[in-house]
């Protein structure tokens, strides 16, 4: 099966097996056949965080496990239960239009329910940890199925126990745990400008969704146009010294500062190398944020990876600060990862 239209990116990769699950114990089925079979498994979402650098030998399972229900808790507070392919996006919509608050900052980030929790997806000051309250999944080197809470999925920037372990757990469910009447989260530099200062009367989640929306579409690339991959590397964290050393060296230097060191921005990095805008044949960098590469034109993983090395190389030179991919490769030799 071809796996080009299965990524953003538009990379081109063959899977020999492929199939699309829409409930748990066809899952387990697809499992167990793909061990009898000694074939890896690679589990697919939306595709928005792969970069295929080859073809894949085993079996590729696409999670399409549908549902979207409420828990009511008290008062104003309720747990949003999600399967793990429904749309992201649509979930943030469906929650913001319901009146509850926690996801908004989240929206329009591509891909599905069930790779959220995965990278622990994070946009304008908020993050899937801040909300989620527990995600369930078959976990395959125990051989059955767990409800991991917060705490137990592991989460860091970018980062989880799913993404440590690749391969280990399949999420199957999350649930999120939102309320009417928290506080909504508009003090991300972009998000405050767009909303004005002070703030509008009787803001809700809907209008931060709409505000966040706008800010992406002006500034992101849509993956249906301009096939890309979100961030392409991670906003790396140096101790607080070396973020001082930087900013005495490099006028204008973003960084963001964290409990005990900085997150520097690598758009801003990649940017002053001067890597905006370019393009060869086949990749680029997108023109208005320099942390998304994009397939200009049939381009291949090795083609992006290709460039993410120069990228990687040109900063480390210039800046002396190692860039980290952010999403996952697959390919031949490469074992599961997740999507
Ligand atoms: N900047 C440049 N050049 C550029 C783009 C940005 O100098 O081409 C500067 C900006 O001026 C700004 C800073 O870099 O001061 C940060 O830029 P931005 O606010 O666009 O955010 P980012 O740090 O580049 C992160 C996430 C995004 C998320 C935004 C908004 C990572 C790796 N990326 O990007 O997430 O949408 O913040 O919260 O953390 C994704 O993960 O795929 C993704 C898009």
């Amino acid at each position: 099966v071809e796996l080009e239209e299965f990524n953003t990116l538009h990379l081109p990769s063959i899977a020999k097996y492929y199939l699309e699950v829409t409930d748990s114990q066809t899952l387990l089925r697809a499992l167990h056949w793909a061990d009898e079979n000694r074939l890896q498994v690679l589990i697919l979402g939306g595709g928005s965080n792969l970069v295929f650098s080859g073809d894949f030998e085993g079996l590729v399972i696409r999670i399409s496990i549908r549902g979207r229900s409420w828990e009511q808790a008290a008062n104003s507070e309720a747990t949003l239960v999600l399967g793990a392919g429904e749309s992201w996006h649509d979930a943030v919509l469906y929650a913001a239009r319901s009146g509850y608050r926690g996801i908004e900052n989240l929206a329009l980030i591509p891909g599905t329910a069930g790779a959220a929790p995965v990278q622990n997806i994070g946009a304008y000051g908020v993050e899937l940890q801040d909300t989620l309250a527990s995600v369930t999944a078959y976990d395959r080197e125990e051989g059955g199925w767990v409800t991991l809470n917060k705490e137990q999925c592991g989460f860091a920037y970018r980062d989880s126990v799913f993404k440590r372990n690749p391969g280990r757990f399949i999420i199957t469910e999350l649930r999120l745990k939102l309320s009417r009447d928290r506080a909504l989260q508009t003090g991300y530099r972009d998000l405050q400008e767009y909303l004005g200062d002070p703030l509008p009367d009787k803001l809700e989640a809907i209008d931060v969704v709409e505000a966040v929306m706008a800010i992406r579409r002006r500034k992101l690339p849509d993956p249906e146009i301009l096939p890309n991959a979100g961030s392409f590397f991670k906003n790396p964290v140096v101790p607080n010294e070396v973020y001082e050393g930087l900013r005495n060296q490099f006028d204008g230097i973003v960084g963001y500062a964290q409990p005990d060191c900085v997150k520097l921005a690598a758009a801003w990095l990649i940017d002053q190398c001067g890597w905006k805008g370019f393009r060869n044949e086949t990749v680029g960098v997108h023109n208005r944020q320099a942390l998304v590469l994009i397939n200009h034109s049939g381009g291949s993983g090795r083609d992006i990876l290709a460039l993410a090395d120069r990228i990687r190389q040109s900063v480390c030179e210039r800046f002396g600060v190692e860039l980290e991919m952010e999403p996952g490769i697959v390919g031949s030799g490469c074992s599961s990862e997740i999507g």
